[in-house]
């Protein structure tokens, strides 16, 4: 990843599609002197995404897609990239699939967190699959995306232990707590 020259930040859109959590903490560490980002758009899938008051309270140019033809809705938003020349892209808790040319688009460029020690339990509801198994560990993963879910190079990870008392609730808000020191530090990692 290229490195950081003089003082300005690389331009980062934030995609979500729910409550928005991690990308509050990214939009406050793109505050910090020492961040390699800044936080210039926001774009979600449903404009039922509680996350997208963070973009009105921060003053972040926002955009909702509800299309249902997202193959269509990804050549639009990648016209918008373009437009604000948006260099790097984090993806927080945005459930839609990037197509394989959208991802190609921004080759290398497109890191998620994901709420499990991947590779163990790529797509949904990993912190009960965890407790299911039996799991001594669960955690937290900052990955690049590829075409393949949940499988590109992993940045970075947080590993916690799982105590008897946890259950899908408990875990993944002791989870999300490390999510939000995971995501800065990963991105901390890529630009260093
Ligand atoms: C986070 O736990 C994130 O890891 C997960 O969704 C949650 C979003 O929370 N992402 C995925 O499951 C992606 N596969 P947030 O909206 O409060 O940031």
């Amino acid at each position: 990843m290229e490195k950081l020259t003089g003082l300005k930040k690389i331009k980062t859109a934030v995609f979500i599609s729910g409550v928005g959590s991690n990308l509050k903490n990214i939009i406050k560490f793109s505050k910090l002197k020492k961040s390699p980002i800044s936080i210039d758009l926001v774009v979600s899938n449903t404009n039922l995404a509680k996350g997208l008051k963070y973009a009105d309270q921060f003053k972040i140019k926002k955009k909702i897609f509800n299309s249902k033809n997202f193959i269509e809705t990804e050549k639009i938003i990648l016209i918008l990239l373009r437009k604000e020349k948006i260099k790097f892209i984090c993806l927080a808790g945005f459930m839609k699939i990037l197509s394989k040319g959208f991802i190609k688009k921004f080759d290398g460029k497109i890191i998620n967190i994901h709420p499990s020690l991947l590779p163990k339990y790529k797509g949904l509801n990993t912190h009960s699959r965890a407790i299911k198994n039996k799991d001594i560990f669960a955690g937290c993963t900052v990955h690049y995306v590829t075409e393949k879910l949940d499988s590109g190079k992993v940045v970075m990870q947080k590993k916690i232990k799982i105590a008897a008392s946890d259950n899908s609730i408990s875990l993944s808000k002791k989870i999300l707590k490390q999510e939000h020191k995971l995501y800065p530090a990963a991105i901390m990692k890529i630009f260093n």
